[in-house]
C-alpha cells in the first residue's frame, strides 16, 4: 500500500534539517497519518521531547508513546553527529579522543537501537510497520577507500549492524515490518555545510530533494526487502 494511505502515527526522530523537511513532507503527502516529531528543538504542538543521549529522556518518550492513540506505523530516525563547534571529524590517528569516539556512538549508534527498543511494545504485528534510519554511505566499510573521520565512519558502521541484527528478530516478531538503513546523499544541511567544497553543484541534494527520494524507497519497499543499507538512488551499499 502506498504511504499515501497509512493511517496512524509516524514518528520522525531528531529536527534537523532533513528530519523536519522530511516531517513536512508527510504531513502533506500523508493525510492519514499524524506525523509526531521528536528531538530537542520542537516547533509545533505534535512533538515529544527527546534528548537522545539523556536515558530519562527515553522512558519520558516512553511515556509519550503509551498514550498514543492511533497504531504506529512509520519511525523514521534522521538524527545524527558528525562535528560541533568542539569536534570534529578526525583527519588522522593522532585527532582522536575517547570522548568525541564516545559522543559519536552514544547519538549515531547506540539511540537509534535504543529507540528501537522503546517502539517495540507498540509496534502491531498484524499492521505494516516501517522503521528506518540514516546511516551514511561512508558507514560502509568495504567502500572506505580514503579513510580519516574514524568515528563517525565506525558509529555509522556500528548502527548497520545494530539495526541489521534488529532486523532478523524484527523478521520472526512482526512478519510485516521492515527496518532500513538509508544514505540520503550528500544534502545541504547543518552537518555537511563545512564539507560541501569537494561536492560537485548537482551531487549536492537540497532536503526536499532526498527527502523525496527516501520516502519513494520506504513507500515501496516490501517485508522481504527488510534489513537492507539503501542509498537515495535506490541502490544497495556493500556492508
Ligand atoms: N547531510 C548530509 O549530507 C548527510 C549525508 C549522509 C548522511 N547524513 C545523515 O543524515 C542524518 C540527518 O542529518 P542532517 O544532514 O539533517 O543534519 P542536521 O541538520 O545536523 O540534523 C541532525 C539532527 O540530529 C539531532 N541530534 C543530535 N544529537 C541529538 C540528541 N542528543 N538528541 C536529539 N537529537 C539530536 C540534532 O538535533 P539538535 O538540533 O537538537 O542538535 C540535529 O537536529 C544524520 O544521521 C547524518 O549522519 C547526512
Amino acid at each position: 500500500m502506498k504511504i499515501q494511505n497509512w493511517e496512524g502515527v509516524a514518528l520522525i526522530i531528531g529536527t534537523g534539517d532533513i528530519g523536519n523537511c522530511l516531517s513536512d513532507y508527510l504531513k502533506f503527502i500523508s493525510p492519514k497519518l499524524d506525523v509526531i516529531t521528536c528531538g530537542r528543538d520542537l516547533r509545533n504542538q505534535n512533538s515529544i521531547f527527546l534528548d537522545l543521549e539523556d536515558e530519562d529522556s527515553f522512558k519520558a518518550f516512553e511515556t509519550h508513546l503509551s498514550l498514543l492513540s492511533k497504531p504506529l506505523r512509520l519511525v523514521f530516525n534522521t538524527s545524527g553527529f558528525l562535528h560541533s563547534n568542539y569536534i570534529k571529524p578526525e583527519k588522522r590517528l593522532s585527532h582522536l579522543k575517547r570522548s568525541n569516539i564516545i559522543k559519536n556512538f552514544t547519538i549515531n549508534s547506540i539511540a537509534p537501537i535504543l529507540i528501537a527498543k522503546s517502539i517495540e511494545k507498540y509496534i502491531k504485528p498484524e499492521l505494516f510497520f516501517s522503521f528506518s534510519s540514516l546511516s551514511a554511505r561512508v558507514g560502509s566499510i568495504s567502500d572506505n577507500k580514503i579513510g580519516g573521520w574514524y568515528s563517525y565512519r565506525a558509529s555509522k558502521a556500528a548502527q548497520n549492524q545494530l539495526l541489521k541484527t534488529l532486523s532478523i528478530e524484527w523478521r520472526r516478531k512482526f512478519p510485516l515490518s521492515v527496518v532500513t538503513l538509508l544514505h540520503p546523499g550528500t544534502c545541504d544541511t547543518k552537518l555537511s555545510k563545512p564539507y560541501q567544497s569537494s561536492v560537485p553543484k548537482d551531487k549536492l541534494f537540497t532536503t526536499e530533494t532526498a527527502t523525496k527520494y527516501l520516502v519513494n524507497i520506504i513507500s515501496e519497499q516490501k517485508p522481504s526487502d527488510t534489513g537492507k543499507f539503501i542509498a537515495w538512488d535506490r541502490s544497495v551499499i556493500p556492508w
